[in-house]
């Protein structure tokens, strides 16, 4: 059996972007490479959980240990979620796209004289505020990440409310934080008490390790 401040724990993670297609050839997605939520997969695995990597497109390996699930779409996403609960953990670090174009036609969209389609776009699941209202199989612990690129901290506590988790990690992806895409990632902490923490600019393997090290905290009690 796994040892570990997590042994026993099922803990569930999304990553990565969606794609959400408009039609058989063309997408929309965004800059998410997964490299945090895959960071804290392997750290959780590491640390002696049972691990559910629910995962967009990414170029990523899957982390060692640890059982992949691969989607392509926010609704995808959301039912591979929901398969994989019960949960003691549920992390949800996944860049998942807003909306989705309204309709699919299933057919490649021919240029003509008509000029540029237009692209209506409906609303996406919410898959982190899903999870966290369900009733019966909510995870003890459900965290949720806040990319914002301006107010950082303000957006990030008036989501915990809106959204019902436990957590957000609130992160600075501005283009010049480099954030997306990037090794590296400056976190704060914000609680459902409103208290606020806020960590040194770290790899982000590292910032995968403290926040599983908090998480096993939290979830094992003082
Ligand atoms: O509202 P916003 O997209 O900024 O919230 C970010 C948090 O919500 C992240 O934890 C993200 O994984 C999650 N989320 C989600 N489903 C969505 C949108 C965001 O799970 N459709």
């Amino acid at each position: 059996p796994a040892e570990g401040p997590l042994a026993g724990r099922h803990l569930l993670v999304t990553s990565g972007p969606t794609h959400e297609p408009i039609d058989p050839v063309r997408y929309l997605a965004n800059r998410s490479s997964g490299k945090q939520g895959h960071a804290i997969a392997a750290a959780a695995a590491a640390a002696g959980a049972r691990v559910t990597l629910v995962s967009g497109p990414v170029t990523l390996p899957d982390p060692p240990g640890v059982a992949v699930v691969r989607i392509e779409t926010a609704r995808e996403m959301l039912a591979a979620v929901e398969a994989a609960l019960p949960a003691d953990i549920a992390v949800f670090a996944a860049a998942v796209a807003d909306w989705r174009p309204a309709v699919f036609g299933g057919e490649k969209i021919k240029k003509g004289p008509e000029g540029p389609p237009p692209l209506a776009l409906t609303e996406n699941p919410d898959i982190l505020a899903t999870v966290a209202r369900r009733s019966g199989d909510r995870p003890p612990l459900v965290v949720g990440f806040a990319a914002e690129t301006t107010d950082v901290i303000a957006h990030a506590r008036a989501k915990i409310a809106r959204k019902g988790c436990d957590l957000i990690v609130a992160n600075d992806v501005s283009t010049a934080a480099g954030v997306m895409g990037g090794d590296r990632n400056t976190v704060h902490l914000i609680g459902r008490d409103g208290s606020l923490e806020t960590w040194p600019t770290l790899a982000k393997d590292e910032v995968a390790r403290r926040l599983v090290a908090r998480l096993a905290a939290l979830a094992n009690g003082p």
